[in-house]
């Protein structure tokens, strides 16, 4: 076992070079150390072709880092995104250490990676900060900052995001429907049928332990 430490940044990693199942890294509470994990783990994890760029991109032509991960719901603040990314890959990895006697094929340590800390990629470059005024208790008028939505590729949210992460990394068929179905019967393609989602859960155990996972870090780990 080594050690990746950078005092903050404490993410153990197994003699494969891998983060195992039972080793889960502390999680960060603030987005400096949040961005310094996920790098890490991303580096440990994600070993496939095309990884690089993926984070290059996340990293240096995107603003996945700083970005919120909603405009006033959950982890509406500057490094959100990257939060929430993490809090979902930890739920992800206790959900499928939790569940590996019934799921057949294995789930391996780089697919929940990819799954967790990519599966919300459609938001980098999506938010914007607006201003709008607010009345003070003295009865003054102060322009406060808020976050509000500049879509500038409208493709959807969960196929959204497969598209980008295809533009660097190739993505296997439960990958894919992971990523694509994560938001659940919340996805609004969902408004007349709920069939498609579930064939897609009832095939691949990895889509439903992506969408719980990011349940769970949605309501449990990032309520106020
Ligand atoms: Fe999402
Ligand atoms: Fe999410």
């Amino acid at each position: 076992m080594s050690k990746i430490n950078d005092e903050k940044v404490d993410v153990i990693i197994d003699k494969k070079g891998l983060i195992s199942a039972d080793s889960l890294p502390a999680k960060p509470d603030n987005p400096r150390f949040a961005k310094e994990q996920y790098i890490a783990i991303f580096k440990a994890e994600i070993k496939r072709p095309g990884a690089d760029a993926m984070l290059d991109y996340l990293e240096n032509k995107s603003d996945f880092f700083d970005a919120p991960a909603s405009t006033r719901f959950h982890l509406a603040e500057k490094g959100g995104l990257v939060m929430h990314s993490l809090n979902v890959y930890h739920r992800l990895k206790m959900l499928v250490a939790n569940e590996k006697a019934i799921i057949k094929n294995n789930i391996s340590q780089e697919s929940i990676a990819i799954c967790a800390l990519l599966h919300d990629i459609c938001k980098a470059n999506y938010y914007t900060v607006s201003h709008r005024n607010v009345k003070q208790i003295d009865g003054s008028w102060t322009k406060e900052p808020y976050y509000t939505v500049d879509e500038k590729f409208p493709f959807g949210h969960g196929e959204k995001s497969v598209f980008m992460i295809s533009q660097f990394i190739k993505l296997s068929g439960d990958e894919a429907l992971a990523i694509n179905w994560h938001m659940g019967a919340y996805d609004e393609r969902l408004a007349r049928s709920f069939t498609k989602l579930g064939q897609a859960f009832e095939k691949c155990p990895l889509a439903v332990l992506t969408h719980i996972a990011d349940m769970q870090a949605t309501y449990l780990d990032e309520i106020e």
